[in-house]
């Protein structure tokens, strides 16, 4: 999705690039209305209805009831074990994120608590993508080993060896999963727009905050071209930043190692650039320290210079399963939401503010330009 012509500065000038304005989480409830709905949900109202020897209640009444919701988990690893991974994954998926969407953050939990102690738990997590996220090696969900099981599945990398074959069929259906595509895309919006800064600027300075492995960097000509003045991996994981330094050093990208608490707190010379952007760091932030952070990076810019920060929007179908057997919970922003995120920095310094959704509209890129 190309930037469109710059115009001119205010944070009311906002641009939608594709699609309607996103569905709120609530438009997308109904479980009745979704083709993808199980196929049991129907009957489970029948049987409940003829119990209670009364009309046939609402569905949401019924799927409330923790011995239905519980059903889904029966019936999701019977599938599993006839080998219909697919159809087992497409009927748990959407009752997991209805449930989370209607549930109280106490009500969720406890829902959690009984997934978990479900023996369908022990089937999904011989999948490495969902276990990886689950048992998090490096402390939180997000890390960048987990990140390249999804950028894999577009560079033709193998399940790690020891994979069952169901964990494989899992891996299959998780990291093919919409939140996964959004992140796919993620990565090829971000990697244009270095390819568009190197068109524009002679030589730019590129600082990716939050840089994991920076996979983007093997779909930029501008690396292979050796196209920059500086490109700047920073991240606060030295076994991630090792790895930037193995595949991409010899192109002259340079790691600098720092937390956004250090970012933030103390004075870390980084000089200035012509594009910083940051994907997958501000799922996890704050209101507070995303604005700070935004603030911060946007004074780390030159004249014309871009800043670039993604985020999740709400209602993605994967949120209930991510919570759940992932343990990978994320912050998820509306497009005010996004905005907000720029007020830290003072007006007069911008040029131009925008917003952009990639197709699918599950994530949201925020580009603040300096004047
Ligand atoms: C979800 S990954 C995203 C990686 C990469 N940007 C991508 O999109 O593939 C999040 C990255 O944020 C880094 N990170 C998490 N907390 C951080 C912090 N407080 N300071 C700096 N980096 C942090 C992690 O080490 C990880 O590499």
């Amino acid at each position: 999705m190309p930037a469109q012509s710059v115009s001119s500065a205010a944070l009311a000038d906002v641009e939608q690039v594709s699609g309607p304005p996103h569905e709120s989480a609530d438009q997308r409830l109904s479980p009745r209305d979704s083709p993808a709905a199980p196929h049991w949900i129907p009957d489970m109202t029948e049987q409940a209805a003829l119990a209670m020897n009364k009309p046939e209640p609402e569905l949401t009444e019924i799927f409330h009831d923790e011995p239905i919701d519980l059903k889904v988990l029966d019936y999701t690893r019977e599938r599993f074990l006839d080998g219909a991974v697919e159809d087992g994954m497409r009927d748990l998926l959407p009752v997991l994120q209805a449930r989370r969407l209607k549930s109280s953050e106490p009500e969720w939990a406890e829902y959690v608590e009984a997934c978990l102690r479900h023996p369908l738990r022990e089937l999904v997590h011989q999948d490495p993508f969902t276990l990886r996220a689950f048992a998090k090696p490096r402390g939180y969900a997000g890390d960048a080993d987990l990140l390249d099981f999804i950028y894999g599945r577009e560079e033709g990398w193998p399940v790690p060896a020891d994979t069952t074959d169901l964990g494989q069929k899992i891996f299959h259906f998780t990291t093919g999963s919409a939140a996964c595509e959004a992140v796919r895309a993620r990565r090829g919006f971000i990697a244009d727009l270095v390819d568009q800064v190197a068109e524009e600027f002679t030589k730019p300075h590129v600082l990716s905050v939050a840089s994991g492995h920076l996979r983007e960097a093997l779909l930029c000509s501008m690396v292979k071209r050796r196209r920059f003045g500086r490109y700047v991996a920073l991240d606060s994981d030295p076994l991630s930043l090792e790895e930037v330094q193995r595949c991409y050093g010899s192109h002259g990208v340079q790691t600098h190692q720092a937390t956004i608490r250090q970012l933030l707190t103390q004075r870390v010379e980084l000089g200035p650039f012509d594009l910083i952007y940051s994907m997958g760091l501000y799922d996890y932030l704050q209101v507070p320290a995303a604005q700070r952070l935004t603030a911060a990076l946007f004074e780390l810019l030159r004249p014309r210079g871009r800043l670039l920060l993604a985020n999740f929007l709400p209602g993605i179908l994967d949120v209930g399963y991510m919570e759940s057997y992932m343990g990978w919970k994320l912050i998820f922003r509306t497009r005010q939401e996004m905005l907000a995120l720029a007020e830290e920095i003072p007006l007069a310094e911008i040029r131009d503010i925008r917003l952009f959704a990639e197709d699918n509209q599950n994530i949201i890129f925020l580009q603040v330009t300096k004047r």
